[in-house]
């Protein structure tokens, strides 16, 4: 068993990376029902919270299926952050995680995200003013380091613990690397070996196969892994990694049924969730990845990315069912 704080998830836990405009409660509710053990919220911009930004807002909404649940914020300003905390505690997620990894210019240039990682002393105020202003788990996630002459996660694990977070979750990746390259874990499995360490230390980066994330649980000795870019339409990625964990075996891939099935579920989610016109708009990212692979696809997607209305796109998805399945 693994524990953050006094959440306890199974050995290995499969964690669902927060992730702008997609780890959202309907994409979250689709992970939760294949195997995700933890999520995250999408992150919230502190500033944003204090000045009660709609966006913001409809960030903190959490629903008890999905716990354990953390909200993810992000901030460079110490009150702010303390202030984000207290209002992200009143939604009642199990845990607040604190962003310092997010590379995107806007966000560092405010010494905000990775923009910490090139001041650990700022960084580690952030996060004490976070841990002080709740009783519910701090955890962080970050990277390795600002660029590749400044490698500090070894010193960024001690310190932040230190101050009282309860996991760390790593992504093998410099600011500087933005997504590119290869994530290296080798730093992770030394902050994990580092006797210092006693919180659970999650790794992060390229996890796309089964066969992977087992590879680098016996390699990296890490606690758990985190799970962004290939659970993207593929919710389903969760319950082939236990499953190839636990049998060595490969389960077999969801079928062009189950993948409509799960589309339908994730329009008609978004929809209630966000209303017909957002929840429709903002699906039109995602048919792609879920209809990855699939032949002659690209009337239907034409119209799933053009379609306004949600019972006419529920319709291609009948369509479709029809023309392949039939
Ligand atoms: C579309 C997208 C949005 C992301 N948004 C966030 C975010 O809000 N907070 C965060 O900490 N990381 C964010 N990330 C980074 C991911 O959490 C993760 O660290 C990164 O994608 C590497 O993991 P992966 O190789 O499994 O995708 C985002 C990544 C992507 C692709």
């Amino acid at each position: 068993m693994v524990k953050i704080g006094n959440i306890e998830l199974p050995d290995f836990p499969l964690l669902l990376a927060p992730m702008e405009d997609v780890s959202d409660p309907p994409f979250r509710r689709l992970c939760k029902e294949y195997g995700a053990d933890l999520m995250y919220s999408e992150f919230i911009s502190s500033e944003g919270l204090i000045r009660d930004a709609i966006k913001s807002k409809m960030k903190l909404d959490i629903f008890d299926y999905e716990r354990p649940v953390g909200i993810q914020i992000f901030g460079g300003d110490e009150e702010a952050m303390a202030m984000s905390t207290e209002i992200v505690a009143a939604v009642k997620p199990d845990l607040v995680d604190i962003n310092f990894g997010c590379p995107v210019k806007k966000v560092v240039s405010k010494g905000a995200g990775a923009g910490v990682l090139k001041d650990v002393d700022l960084m580690v105020k952030l996060t004490e003013a976070c841990v002080r202003s709740t009783d519910l788990p701090v955890t962080v996630k970050t990277r390795l380091g600002w660029d590749n002459d400044s490698i500090n996660i070894y010193e960024v694990a001690e310190r932040l613990q230190d101050v009282g977070i309860k996991a760390l979750s790593i992504h093998g990746r410099t600011r500087a690397q933005m997504y590119k390259g290869e994530a290296d874990w080798a730093p992770i499995a030394k902050v994990k070996d580092n006797p210092r360490i006693h919180i659970p230390i999650f790794g992060n980066g390229d996890i796309d196969s089964p066969q992977k994330a087992l590879e680098y649980k016996n390699r990296y000795g890490v606690d758990g892994v985190m799970v962004g870019r290939a659970s993207i339409g593929n919710p389903w990625f969760f319950r082939e990694i236990k499953h190839f964990v636990k049998t060595g075996e490969i389960l077999d891939p969801p079928t062009l049924q189950d993948r409509i099935e799960a589309v339908r579920k994730h329009v008609i989610w978004s929809c209630e969730w966000k209303g017909d016109r957002t929840g429709i708009l903002e699906m039109r990212r995602h048919y792609a990845n879920y209809f990855k692979g699939v032949d002659h696809f690209k009337p239907f997607r034409t119209k799933l990315v053009q379609l306004p209305e949600k019972d006419d796109v529920l319709g291609v998805l009948d369509e479709i069912s029809e023309h392949y399945l039939a």
